[in-house]
């Protein structure tokens, strides 16, 4: 059985958990204030749930999703992750996550930001532009012609199938946006960003999109 360690177990956090145990996953979620305070998502989620610190989180993912507020990112431990596959879902609020230069002068993306982070990690951006809750009611099986499609971006060709392959497997089509770099094509305020798309509709929006 494959494992996603999960370093950030808030509304995204959460909702991946539940879709990847549903699929046949094992997770290991963490948080910022400790195991013990998982106890009761760990309970819902059953034998194939257990709450650790965000370290061990890393070391037992197969596949790690970094779902925290883009502010924290840089306490995401970095050697654990090395080598792995990490999913990044976070978005930039300024009035969240205070002003990142960069981020403001357009001259990077978040998912970038993550990735000189993790410089040995192979960061795939996803499920950054679904609401929480629509992960769990907007899954179609494959081939359904309505199928919501969720964007990807990524360096690592074979990462990138990896999630796409996820993504299928929690029951929406994937739409490819290119490497890290593309990904502000799908950051708040662009057309794609929240709105129920399928895949051609999505690949329309990303060609919207203005910085
Ligand atoms: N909510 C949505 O619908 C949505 C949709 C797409 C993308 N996103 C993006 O995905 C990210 C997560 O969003 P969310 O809504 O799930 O946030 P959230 O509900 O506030 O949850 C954040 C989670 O991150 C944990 N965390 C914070 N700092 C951490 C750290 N240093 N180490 C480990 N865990 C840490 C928090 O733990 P504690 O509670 O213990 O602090 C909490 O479990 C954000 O960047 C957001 O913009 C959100």
């Amino acid at each position: 059985m494959k494992t996603i360690g999960l370093i950030g177990a808030g509304h995204i956090g959460s909702q991946i958990a539940r879709l990847a145990v549903a699929h046949g996953y094992s997770v290991v979620i963490s948080n910022s204030r400790g195991p013990e305070t998982l106890a009761p998502l760990v309970a819902e989620l059953g034998p194939n749930a257990r709450a650790a610190t965000p370290a061990e989180a890393g070391q037992a993912g197969d596949i790690v999703v970094v779902t925290v507020p883009l502010k924290n990112y840089r306490q995401v431990p970095v050697a654990p992750l090395a080598g792995k596959l990490v999913i990044d879902t976070t978005n930039y609020y300024p009035q969240r996550d205070g002003h990142i230069p960069e981020l403001d002068n357009e001259s990077t993306t978040t998912s970038e930001l993550l990735q000189a982070h993790l410089p040995a990690s192979k960061v795939v951006k996803a499920f950054n532009h679904i609401y929480a809750a629509q992960l769990t009611t907007d899954g179609l099986p494959a081939g359904t012609k309505t199928r919501r499609a969720l964007v990807i971006a990524g360096d690592d060709a074979a990462a990138k199938a990896t999630v796409a392959g996820l993504l299928d497997q929690f029951g929406f089509d994937t739409v490819d946006a290119g490497p890290l770099k593309e990904g502000w094509r799908i950051q708040r305020d662009t057309p794609g960003y929240g709105p129920r798309r399928t895949a051609d509709e999505l690949r329309k929006d990303l060609a919207a999109a203005k910085r």
